[in-house]
C-alpha cells in the first residue's frame, strides 16, 4: 500500500508519458467525453454551444469562408465546428482519433448533405497532399503537446497551409498558469463514474512545474480489478515565446485575440488565440 501510494503520488518528468489515446479513445471515456461535448451549457471537452456559433461565425466571416475554400480542423471531435464551416459552402476535413465522435460527426454531415472529410487518425501521424485556405485546433489542444510533438504539427501546418492560407489555435497563457496549484485528492466515482462503469476510486494529483510553465493532473484510477493512470500536461504560453515557436517553424503570427471568437486581445486574459500565416 504504501508503495503504491508513492507511485500514485510521484512527479514524472515534463510530458514524460502520453496518454491523450486512451484518455479519448476508450470506449468507456470516449462516451462520456461525447456527452460533454453535446452538452450545450458546460465548457467540458468542447466550448458550450452558444460560444461555438459565434467562434465559427467569426471564423468563417474572418476567412471568407465559402464554395472555393478549403479549411481541416484538427482535434475535430464531434464536428462541432466543421458542420458550421461546411454550412458556408466550404470543403472540410476533419481529423480526429475518436471512432465515437466521428461516427456522430459523419451521421450529423450526410444527415445534411455537408461536404465535409472525416479522418480517422491521430493526428501527429496524419499526412494528406492537398493545401488549405484555413487549419484550425480548437479548444487549446495544442497546448496538452510536448514539445516534440508541438514541433511536428508546426511543420505540418506549414507544409498543409497554401501560401496565402491562414492558421486559428488558442492557447492557455501565462495568467491561467498563475492560478493553478499543486494539490493531491481522492474520491470515489469521480464524476458520475467518468473514468470506468463498475465502481472505482480517483486520485487526482496536481504538479506544477514552475521554471517549464507546464501542470499535469495525473488521474490514477483504482477498480477491484484494474488500475491505470491518465497524464494530462499543460503547456501555458507568452505571447512572445509563441512568436519565436511559430517563427521557428516558417510561421508568422499576424493577430492576437483573447479567444477563437475574435474578442480582443488582453495581456490578462486566461486564454490566447492567434492567427498565422506563412512568412
Ligand atoms: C478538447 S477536445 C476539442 C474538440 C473540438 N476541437 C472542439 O473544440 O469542439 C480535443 C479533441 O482532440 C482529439 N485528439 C486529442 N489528441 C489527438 C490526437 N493526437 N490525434 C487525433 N485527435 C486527437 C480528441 O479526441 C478530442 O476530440
Amino acid at each position: 500500500m504504501f508503495a503504491e501510494m508513492n507511485t500514485i503520488c510521484s512527479r514524472p518528468k515534463p510530458f514524460e508519458f502520453y496518454t491523450a489515446e486512451e484518455l479519448w479513445t476508450n470506449e468507456h471515456t470516449a462516451q462520456k467525453m461525447l456527452e460533454y461535448h453535446l452538452n450545450e451549457h458546460i465548457d467540458l471537452s468542447s466550448r458550450n454551444h452558444d460560444f461555438i456559433n459565434r467562434s465559427s461565425q467569426w471564423i468563417t466571416d474572418y476567412c471568407d469562408l465559402g464554395p472555393g475554400k478549403s479549411v481541416i480542423d484538427f482535434g475535430c471531435g464531434p464536428g462541432l465546428y466543421t458542420y458550421l464551416f461546411a454550412k458556408s459552402g466550404a470543403d472540410v476535413t476533419g481529423v480526429d482519433f475518436s471512432q465515437n465522435s466521428l461516427a456522430y460527426a459523419e451521421n450529423r454531415a450526410n444527415e445534411n448533405d455537408l461536404n465535409i472529410s472525416y479522418f480517422h487518425s491521430n493526428y501527429l501521424d496524419f499526412d494528406t497532399n492537398k493545401k488549405f485556405d484555413l487549419i484550425t485546433m480548437i479548444m487549446c489542444d495544442f497546448c496538452v503537446l510536448s514539445p516534440e510533438q508541438r514541433s511536428i504539427m508546426l511543420k505540418k501546418f506549414n507544409k498543409l497551409l497554401k501560401d496565402d492560407g491562414k492558421l486559428i489555435l488558442d492557447f492557455y497563457s501565462h495568467n491561467a498558469f498563475e492560478k493553478r496549484e499543486e494539490a493531491q485528492s481522492y474520491e470515489r466515482n469521480w464524476m458520475d463514474y467518468f473514468w470506468t462503469a463498475e465502481e472505482n476510486f480517483v486520485f487526482l494529483n496536481t504538479f506544477k512545474y514552475e521554471s517549464d510553465n507546464v501542470t499535469l493532473d495525473k488521474y490514477t484510477v483504482v477498480t477491484e480489478s484494474d488500475s491505470f493512470t491518465i497524464y494530462n500536461w499543460l503547456q501555458y504560453f507568452a505571447v512572445d515565446s509563441l512568436r519565436e515557436l511559430f517563427d521557428e517553424h516558417g510561421l508568422t503570427v499576424s493577430e492576437l485575440y483573447s479567444d477563437v471568437a475574435g474578442t480582443e486581445f488582453a495581456a490578462d486574459s486566461d486564454e490566447m488565440a492567434l492567427v498565422a500565416g506563412k512568412k
